[in-house]
């Protein structure tokens, strides 16, 4: 009787991811995910590379804010090896307010690339991969009851996505997390984490963000998603970056490095990115404007020279009227003498 509860419940698991096992790289990689997802073969799908200057600036978009993401409870909270990532699980007491509706927390997870290698974020800027992403994962309460439910509704997610880099110094806020990855190396293991205060994974200025429609970065790839990707950067250790390159299995035996797990950039096709703010030197004007203004200076510069050129000559006019009456005045008295 267990036998066939626990059959029947691989089976189910197994149908509600769509049953295919997926990968980065190799023969259920990226190229392949829509063959067993078709959405992953979607004209709206995540990550972009954001070009800034095709961006456009918002003004009406509204500030986010993050509730309750100092404390978040008093339980603790459980970190778990997918075998894709590392991921932490979040109470929905903790929502984002910026939205038409209610977006409350359901986990967050790291992307990375592998030691040597640049590069490891989804979401790129000008072309410019960082060294990891986090990713928040919202749903929206209102509408839905829980982050399954809403995975699959038109804006039912709110994930934001934080680009790290590597800097100089050890960033404690990510330290609560990284800690604990030698605790849970094998796909499948869990822990859990003391509560912690999650506004410090953030960038500390969050004015300025790009927003966008897109879709789960991984398979089923579920274009539900309302994206926003911070500008600021926020910056681990290397010695950080490598904890996290390194001590994490994708398998259950410890033979495949959890390493890489970033998806290429996806092609944009008819969407808007939008930007909480104005690029600086860029964005002021377009090229049309440009090219107005370089007209505009030239057909100017040609007036300013032709003026000069009248006055001159009128000038020169007058000079030899004056000299003529000179001449004319001295040749009288010279005859009147
Ligand atoms: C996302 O799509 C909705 C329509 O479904 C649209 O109203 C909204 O402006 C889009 N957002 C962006 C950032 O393009
Ligand atoms: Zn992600």
């Amino acid at each position: 009787m267990l036998f066939v509860t626990v059959l029947l419940e691989v089976i189910w698991i197994h149908a509600a991811d769509g049953g295919q096992h997926w990968t980065y790289e190799g023969p259920h990689g990226q190229d392949d995910w829509p063959a067993s997802y078709p959405e992953c073969g979607g004209n709206a799908q995540s990550p972009i590379d954001i070009q800034t200057d095709a961006a456009t600036f918002n003004p009406e978009l509204p500030a986010l804010q993050p509730h309750g993401y100092e404390q978040p409870g008093t339980e603790p909270l459980d970190l778990h090896n997918n075998g894709h990532t590392v991921q932490l699980s979040l109470p929905p007491s903790l929502y984002l307010e910026g939205f038409p509706r209610r977006y409350v927390t359901a986990q967050l997870h790291l992307h990375w690339g592998q030691q040597g290698s640049p590069g490891g974020s989804e979401h790129q800027i000008n072309s410019e991969a960082t060294a990891a992403e986090l990713h928040i994962v919202h749903y929206d309460s209102d509408s839905y009851a829980t982050l399954s439910e809403a995975a699959d509704k038109p804006h039912g997610l709110a994930v934001l996505g934080i680009l790290i880099e590597v800097g100089e110094t050890k960033n404690s806020a990510y330290e609560h997390i990284l800690s604990h990855l030698h605790e849970i190396r094998h796909k499948d293991q869990k822990t859990s984490v003391p509560p912690f205060n999650l506004r410090e994974l953030l960038p500390p200025q969050m004015g300025q963000f790009f927003r966008y429609n897109g879709s789960l970065t991984t398979p089923p790839c579920y274009q539900s998603v309302l994206w926003t990707v911070f500008n600021q950067r926020v910056q681990i250790s290397r010695d950080q970056l490598k904890k996290l390159q390194e001590t994490l299995f994708s398998t259950e035996d410890p033979s495949e490095l959890l390493a890489q797990n970033h998806r290429a950039p996806q092609p944009l096709n008819q969407r808007k990115v939008l930007a909480s703010f104005i690029q600086e030197g860029t964005a002021e004007f377009t090229t049309g404007e440009m090219l107005g203004l370089g007209v505009g200076i030239l057909v100017g510069c040609l007036c300013l020279l032709l003026a000069v050129y009248l006055i001159a000559r009128k000038i020169r006019k007058k000079r030899l009227r004056n000299q003529k009456s000179v001449v004319f005045t001295s040749a009288r008295a010279a005859t009147e003498a």
